[in-house]
């Protein structure tokens, strides 16, 4: 059985993907840490983010042994992720990659931007995550002052709506809602609601 969950940053995609997995007995790939990968490496081995052919180089050559480097999840990361993931080749030296995961059995869930449109069109069953951008600021704006990091509502505001616009208005692959996909508004849901109806939905959907 593949899943694949869709959405924009912050929407909580990652946490619902791994209690999906968990739930169902699944391996669960959080494919943003691929594209966060390609920008890490690049930016260690001192090129810039615009030099195309550093960045598709790198691309090739990602070792997926690194994804569980906690530093990949670091807020400028999935800025820097953003730009390079707008690179037709750097997204297709990563597709097979995200394919194979995918076709181990006894299946898998990803989550990504275009995992039910390009990576998994054939996926059982797809769910496209989302909330309003306001309520995702609220959300990453408590995660980060937890930290006690000195950022406010209104920058994180800002970033969110810059890298919907990013991840949502590229050439390649850009993010959006497969046709036959739910979508999941949780806008008004805690995680736990969350959840219920992210299985519901697989259920109705695996069960047809
Ligand atoms: O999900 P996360 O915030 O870790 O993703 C970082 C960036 O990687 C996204 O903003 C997006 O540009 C890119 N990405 C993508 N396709 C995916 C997963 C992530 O383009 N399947």
């Amino acid at each position: 059985m593949i899943i694949a969950i869709d959405g924009p940053a912050a929407s909580g995609k990652g946490t619902l993907a791994r209690r999906i997995a968990d739930h169902f007995g699944l391996p669960c790939l959080d494919t943003g840490l691929l594209y966060r990968a390609v920008a890490r490496d690049v930016l260690a081995g001192g090129f810039r983010l615009d030099d195309t052919w550093a960045v598709v180089a790198f691309a090739r050559c990602l070792d997926p042994a690194t994804l569980d480097d906690e530093g990949l999840r670091a807020p400028g990361v999935g800025e820097a992720a953003s730009r390079v993931a707008g690179i037709p080749e750097v997204r297709s030296a990563l597709l097979e990659y995200q394919r194979a995961f995918a076709r181990r059995r006894p299946g898998a869930v990803l989550d990504g931007r275009d995992i039910g449109t390009v990576v998994c069109p054939d996926a059982d069953a797809k769910i496209f995550v989302t909330a309003t951008p306001e309520e995702r600021a609220r959300r990453r704006h408590l995660e980060r002052q937890a930290q006690g990091e000195p950022v406010t509502y209104e920058q994180i505001l800002d970033l969110i709506r810059n890298r919907d616009a990013r991840d949502s208005g590229r050439d390649s692959a850009p993010m959006r809602r497969a046709d036959d996909a739910d979508l999941l508004d949780t806008t008004e849901m805690g995680i736990e609601a969350a959840f219920d109806a992210a299985v519901g939905l697989i259920l109705r959907k695996t069960s047809q």
